[in-house]
């Protein structure tokens, strides 16, 4: 499959990695120069390209930059998005750190506004697993104890596509059916950046709550902020832990 990646931090970085091996055909960009990523280009056999031709020819385009910045990239490029490329997003909204959009703190699901500011259909997945979990734990298919990420969007033919390539980078896919089911894989939720299996996965999605999430996001991020972030390697499971005790406190009390 022939995929452009648009940013190159800590998730894309990865999904370059993963997808390459894997035998797909990838070009990627950021926004400070892709000078500096030679040595990525060199050691997968991919492609830094522009912005406008990172959307060129393409049947997949993973969008994997911080939320606030997809304005942004709505201005430079939605125009330019082939209509049948199917686009996946990867991102979250941390107010803390992206600052307050009134839409999304007014009830819109995250990525319901992600595709309205690019204009096209969206296929929210990858925002679940934190890059630690992307980067080390995917296993091959049928392996026990492998970790499922939950996929939400409307085209159904869309979704086994980008399922398939969930597998390509080691995960099994849960479709959680269209976007307005998408804030269920949201921050804050018992199936975001808790690691779980397909049925770990769907248990808990039975218990999700919309009114503790934005409560537990904070809780879960509080975590986080203590840690060095240089380091994120060597806490992301503690992470994970702490993600999943937080929602269980919560719902006890
Ligand atoms: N890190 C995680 O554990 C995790 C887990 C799940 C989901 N997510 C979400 O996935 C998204 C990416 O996260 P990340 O941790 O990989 O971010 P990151 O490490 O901060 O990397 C962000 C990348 O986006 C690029 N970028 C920023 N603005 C851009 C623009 N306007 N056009 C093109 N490229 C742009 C940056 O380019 P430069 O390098 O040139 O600055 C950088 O390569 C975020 O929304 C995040 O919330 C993160």
């Amino acid at each position: 499959m022939k995929i452009g990646i648009i940013g190159v931090g800590q998730i894309g970085s990865t999904l370059i990695r993963q997808y390459a091996k894997a035998g797909h055909k990838i070009k990627f960009t950021n926004a400070s120069g892709i000078e500096k990523l030679n040595a990525l280009e060199k050691e997968t056999g991919t492609k830094a390209v522009s912005l406008i031709e990172v959307v060129e020819d393409i049947n997949v385009l993973v969008v994997s930059i911080p939320f606030i910045e997809i304005p942004n990239l709505a201005k430079q490029l939605c125009k330019r998005i082939a209509t049948d490329t199917i686009i996946i997003d990867t991102t979250n909204y941390y107010p803390i750190r992206d600052g307050k959009i009134s839409e999304v703190e007014n009830g819109i699901f995250e990525s319901i506004w992600v595709s309205n500011q690019l204009e096209r259909p969206v296929i929210k997945v990858y925002n679940s697993i934190l890059a630690g979990s992307l980067l080390k734990e995917g296993l091959p298919k049928g392996s026990k104890n492998r970790i499922a990420l939950p996929i939400s969007g409307e085209s159904e033919k869309s979704k086994q596509i980008v399922a398939s390539l969930v597998n390509d980078s080691g995960f099994d896919a849960v479709d959680i059916g269209d976007l307005s089911n998408s804030w269920k894989q949201q921050p804050g939720s018992p199936i975001y950046c808790t690691d779980l299996t397909i049925p770990e996965l769907k248990n808990n999605f039975d218990r999700v709550q919309r009114n503790i999430l934005a409560l537990k996001r904070e809780l879960a991020l509080q975590f986080i902020l203590k840690q060095e972030f240089t380091n994120w390697m060597n806490w992301y499971k503690d992470c994970v832990t702490n993600n999943r005790v937080v929602y269980e406190t919560l719902l006890n009390n």
